[in-house]
């Protein structure tokens, strides 16, 4: 059963700035769906119309089987998290999260049930009585999470709600919010412009740029699949390194612009312009390879990054399994597997399957 679905939807702001040039998109009953891209694409727009915060251009969004295009907010049964947490400052953790029920007439035997509820499933019990100034951004984090939570909508939105947090807590946090989605499986739609978060987080992927959906699909079949140059270069990192070149008269290598040839794992047109995409993971050591200089290392551990150039002096990314960091300057025989060689068309940018 479909939860929430949004058709031809559409938004231009009053000045012309269109923010979501078309999108459609189904999201089933339980789903973790996330909506990722670079800042700017329109992301929180497509959020905020779902919410009810912004009119709808054209096009039709239904929660469940009901159309809320003219619905308000509050009667959208939806609740969403913002970036900002946007807590009452005097009021209490429990006051905070207990207002919305409130306004919504629920008893308050059953308001005092879903506080400690929520509270107990997010581990803030002992803040019930606290005000956010005398709280740490997890924590007021946290109580924002339980203050949606509390509602028991049919929908989650989440505008970005980590990215206020430092690196360790984000990472910690976005576990919590996982297995959270797990034990209520509640319908989730969930912004944000980091592609590992993205990864992590989502039962699908909606990658976006410029108000124009890309690419839906499962995390790690956006990643081995990406419909085109862009989800390639945006899904992954360090980025996929895409360089462009024309096939050779074989039909199985591409003579690159930047040097090299590499071979593909393809029959393709003979002077076709391409554009030949691989990984830095699946760069490896080989004897053919392509004669590249070594320019940066950056070792990870186990792992290192190899910044490298072509003969015409074009930067390509390497993560390498090596016992000893090469010195700059030096030269590596670097192929990508052709296996793991992902081919598009160098005018459209599309994958060529
Ligand atoms: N209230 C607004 N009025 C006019 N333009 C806006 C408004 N809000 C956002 N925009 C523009 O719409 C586009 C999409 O913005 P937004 O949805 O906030 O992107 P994202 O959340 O992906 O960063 C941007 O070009 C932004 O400048
Ligand atoms: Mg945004």
């Amino acid at each position: 059963m479909s939860s929430l679905s949004i058709e031809n939807v559409r938004k231009v702001y009053p000045g012309g700035t269109v923010a979501v040039r078309e999108c459609s998109l189904d999201i089933t009953h339980g789903e973790f769906l996330v909506l990722v891209g670079p800042s700017g694409c329109g992301k929180s727009t497509l959020l905020r119309m779902i919410a009810g915060l912004e009119d709808i251009t054209d096009g039709t969004i239904s929660i469940g089987d009901r159309v809320v295009n003219k619905i308000a907010p509050k009667d959208r049964d939806i609740a969403m998290v913002f970036q900002n947490y946007a807590l009452y400052p005097h009021k209490t953790a429990r006051a905070n999260m207990e207002f919305a029920l409130k306004l919504r007439r629920v008893p308050k035997d059953e308001r005092r049930r879903r506080v400690m509820d929520a509270a107990r499933i997010l581990g803030i019990e002992e803040l019930l009585d606290r005000r956010p100034g005398r709280m740490s951004g997890g924590q007021q984090q946290r109580v924002a999470l339980g203050r949606a939570l509390v509602r028991e909508p049919a929908v989650f939105l989440f505008d970005e709600p980590l990215s206020n947090l430092d690196a360790k807590l984000r990472h910690q946090t976005r576990g919590e919010l996982k297995e959270l989605h797990r034990r209520v499986a509640t319908t989730s739609i969930y912004v944000t412009h980091d592609q590992e978060e993205a990864m992590t987080l989502g039962d699908r992927v909606v990658v976006m740029k410029d108000g124009v959906i890309q690419q839906i699909g499962p995390p790690l079949e956006v990643y081995q699949n990406p419909s085109n140059r862009f989800v390639a270069a945006f899904i992954g990192a360090p980025a996929m390194n895409l360089l462009d070149g024309t096939v050779g008269e074989d039909g199985r290598t591409v003579q690159l612009d930047a040097g090299p040839a590499v071979a593909i794992d393809a029959s393709l047109e003979s002077g076709r312009r391409v554009t030949v995409g691989f990984r830095p993971q699946h760069l490896e050591m080989h004897d053919d390879g392509m004669p590249l200089t070594v320019r940066v290392c950056e070792p990870l551990g186990e792992e290192t990054d190899v910044i490298l150039e072509t003969s015409k002096e074009v930067a390509i990314t390497a993560r390498l399994h090596l016992t000893r960091v090469p010195e700059s300057g030096s030269t590596l025989n670097l192929r990508p597997r052709p296996e793991s060689i992902h081919l598009f068309d160098a005018d459209s940018g599309m994958r060529i399957s």
